[in-house]
């Protein structure tokens, strides 16, 4: 049957920098104790008041660019995010207009840090049916809009960013995106969420000054379940596959904290240097840690070598979980 591949990567990154030392000042924090407890060295923050459509623009004009692909070919846009740049209408709409995009319709998805890979593989179902031939995959998150930096619990934790893809059909079937497991579990809702601004707690002046605008996250509680569910979702889909750890070329997860990923790689059986890792350097930019990490491997680095077996793993807010298997 007909498959889908990743044709193309592009992405985003705002200038300004955010270091530990720079958050040393803001809160009772230390360099010492993020780098041993996140590995996170530094993030990157987007100029107030741009808004996701801004990084997510950029991330796709350069995914088309790369692939010599015109903004009027493309058929879907996703854009997967927690941070859209308002309710409605879609980043997607405005990706759309920004871009030129004048042949697509799209969406946003809703996803937390899982957003990348559930879009990837719906796209990879829109390109498999036959329906569309050029689909845009995007993760943008402006996190810091939605962080509370009076809080050390989590300001320490994300920065912001966009990644890009393009999925078109494989030319060669026994390539491309392969398979693909998902979850999700509501009953993680009470230890990672936004408390206001949604339809059952609207925005109220009590609600600004509670400060329930931003993230709230339980981190012990959700470390356990993220390191549980990441490595069962990242074995199952190898195991599925009839594949060994030690096929797999490239375990690309999602960067929420180096421990987390590091014991995913133990229980997959992968060496740590197939593990992509750009959380030091990025911190968590929730639904673009996946594409972010691709471009190093594929455009940066140029390690990536047809034929070799990827395998994409994320965890986030809902709970949401899954993995992607991709012979490159
Ligand atoms: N600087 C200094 N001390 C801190 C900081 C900080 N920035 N933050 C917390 N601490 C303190 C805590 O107050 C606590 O002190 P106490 O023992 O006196 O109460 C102590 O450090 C240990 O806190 P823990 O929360 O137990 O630290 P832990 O080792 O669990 O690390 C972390 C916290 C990094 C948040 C971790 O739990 C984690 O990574 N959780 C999972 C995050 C994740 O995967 N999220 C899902 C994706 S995000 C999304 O979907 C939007």
């Amino acid at each position: 049957g007909r498959k889908a591949y990743i044709r193309s990567v592009g992405r985003f990154l705002p200038e300004k920098r955010l270091t530990n030392k720079d958050l040393e000042k803001m809160v009772d924090t230390s360099d010492e104790w993020i780098v041993t407890r996140t590995g996170i060295r530094e993030r990157r923050i987007l100029e107030p008041g741009l808004g996701n459509s801004y990084m997510a623009v950029r991330a796709a004009r350069e995914c088309l660019d790369r692939a010599g692909v015109s903004a009027e070919s493309v058929d879907v846009i996703i854009v997967a995010t927690v941070t859209p740049d308002m309710f409605f209408p879609s980043t997607a709409c405005l990706v759309q207009r920004d871009l030129g995009a004048t042949g697509a319709w799209g969406y946003d998805l809703s996803a937390g840090c899982s957003g990348f890979v559930f879009a990837l593989s719906t796209a990879a179902q829109f390109v498999e049916s036959g329906r569309y031939d050029r689909v845009l995959v995007i993760g943008s998150d402006v996190m810091s809009t939605i962080i509370d930096y009076t809080d050390r619990n989590t300001c320490v934790l994300f920065g912001d960013a966009a990644g890009a893809v393009l999925v078109e059909p494989c030319p060669d079937p026994d390539y491309g995106i392969l398979d693909f497991i998902q979850h999700c579990d509501g009953s993680g809702e009470p230890y990672l969420h936004m408390k206001a601004g949604g339809s059952r707690r609207p925005a109220s002046l009590e609600t600004v000054k509670n400060r329930e605008h931003y993230v709230y996250q339980e981190g012990r509680q959700v470390f356990k379940v993220a390191v549980k569910e990441m490595a069962s979702v990242t074995e199952q889909i190898i195991r599925k596959n009839g594949l060994k750890g030690e096929e797999v070329a490239f375990l690309v997860p999602h960067q929420a904290n180096l421990r987390i990923i590091q014991a995913t790689a133990e229980r997959a059986g992968i060496p740590m240097e197939r593990v992509v890792v750009n959380i030091d350097r990025f911190a968590n930019t929730t639904a673009a840690t996946i594409p972010l990490c691709l471009y190093d491997i594929v455009v940066e680095e140029k390690r990536v070598k047809k034929g070799d077996y990827l395998v994409l793993s994320a965890f986030g807010a809902g709970y949401t979980w899954g993995s992607i298997l991709i012979r490159w």
